[in-house]
C-alpha cells in the first residue's frame, strides 16, 4: 500500500478518537484500537522511513522556501484542491477545517495572531499535492538522531527504521545536547515544519510554535523529550497545549459562514502577511 489513507485528514481524525474527551487516562494507551488497518500501515510506513537522512534531506529541499511566491490565499485554494475521494457525501474542505479551528479560537476572545495560526496551521499539507507521501506529510511528528521515546503511537515500528541501528542515533541525546533546545532539534518531516518555515517571519513566536509542534504529541501531550527542551521551550509549549484543543475539537461543528466572516479574514491575513510570500 503505497498510499494507504484515503486521505491525509485520516491521520487528523485517528488522533482526534485517541484523545476524545470523555476518554480517561488510561484509555489512551489503547489507541490500537481505535486505528484502522490502513491508519496502523500508514504509521508503519511513517516509523520506518522518518530516518535522520531523510528528515535533513527535506529540511534543505523545502527549508529555503524556493517554491515560488504565493499569497496566503492562493496557498488555501491550492489547498483545496486535495479533495477527499473516499467519501462523496462530507464536502468539508480543508479551508472549512481551517476556519472551524480559527473560529473556535476566536470565539474564546483570544489575540488576533492566534486566530491566524488556526487559520494557516495546516496549509503545509500542500506537501501532499508537491507529490510527498502521505509518511513524509502527516503523523505525529518525534525527533530523529536520538532515541525513540515509548510515548509515540506504535513505537514497535521503529525497528524497521535504520536509524535503529545506528548506535550513535540511540543513546538518550543521540547527536543533540542535554537541554540544547528544540530549535536545534530534527524533527520528523511534515506539514508542522514546512508552515513554521514558510510563516515564521511574520507572526509572534507563541504561533509559530504552534504551528511547527502542534503534530508533537508525545511532547506536548506526553511531556516525553523534556531533556532536548530548554526553559524557554517549556515556557512556548503553553502556547502549544493551549492552541491543541482548537485543532482536535473543532471539527464538525456548524460550517463556518464563509460570506460573513471572510471581510474578517481578509483584515487578518493582509495585517500580518505580504500580499505575496516565498513557499
Ligand atoms: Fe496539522
Ligand atoms: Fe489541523
Amino acid at each position: 500500500m503505497q498510499q494507504p489513507l484515503a486521505h491525509v485528514d485520516e491521520w487528523d481524525d485517528f488522533v482526534a478518537t485517541r484523545y476524545r474527551q470523555d476518554k480517561l487516562e488510561e484509555e489512551f494507551r489503547n489507541y490500537k484500537e481505535d486505528a484502522n488497518p490502513t491508519v496502523t500501515e500508514f504509521y508503519r510506513q511513517n516509523h520506518a522511513h522518518q530516518t535522520l537522512d531523510f528528515v535533513l534531506a527535506k529540511e534543505a529541499e523545502y527549508g529555503a522556501l524556493t517554491r515560488g511566491k504565493k499569497s496566503i490565499w492562493e496557498m488555501a485554494d491550492y489547498l483545496n484542491t486535495l479533495v477527499d475521494d473516499s467519501d462523496p457525501d462530507t464536502d468539508l474542505t480543508q479551508i472549512e477545517h481551517l476556519l472551524q479551528t480559527s473560529e473556535a479560537i476566536r470565539r474564546d476572545g483570544n489575540p488576533r495572531w492566534f486566530v491566524l495560526a488556526g487559520f494557516v496551521h495546516d496549509l503545509g499539507k500542500v506537501l501532499c499535492l508537491y507529490g510527498e507521501p502521505q509518511w513524509a506529510v502527516v503523523g505525529d511528528t518525534f525527533p530523529v538522531g536520538c532515541a525513540y521515546s515509548d510515548q509515540i503511537v506504535f513505537p514497535e515500528f521503529f525497528e524497521a527504521n535504520p536509524d535503529s541501528k545506528v548506535r550513535d542515533y540511540q543513546t538518550e541525546y543521540g547527536i543533540y545536547e542535554p537541554h540544547c533546545g528544540l530549535d536545534k532539534v530534527h524533527l520528523s518531516w511534515g506539514h508542522d515544519e514546512y508552515i513554521y518555515r514558510a510563516t515564521r517571519d511574520y507572526l509572534p513566536e507563541p504561533a509559530q510554535y504552534m504551528l511547527r509542534y502542534h503534530s508533537f504529541y508525545a511532547a506536548h501531550r506526553h511531556g516525553a523529550y523534556r531533556r532536548l527542551m530548554n526553559a524557554h521551550d517549556e515556557e512556548m509549549f503553553e502556547w502549544v497545549r493551549k492552541f491543541n484543543p482548537y485543532d482536535l475539537y473543532s471539527k464538525g461543528r456548524e460550517r463556518p459562514n464563509w460570506k460573513e466572516i471572510k471581510p474578517y479574514y481578509e483584515d487578518l491575513v493582509a495585517e500580518f502577511f505580504p500580499a505575496e510570500m516565498a513557499w
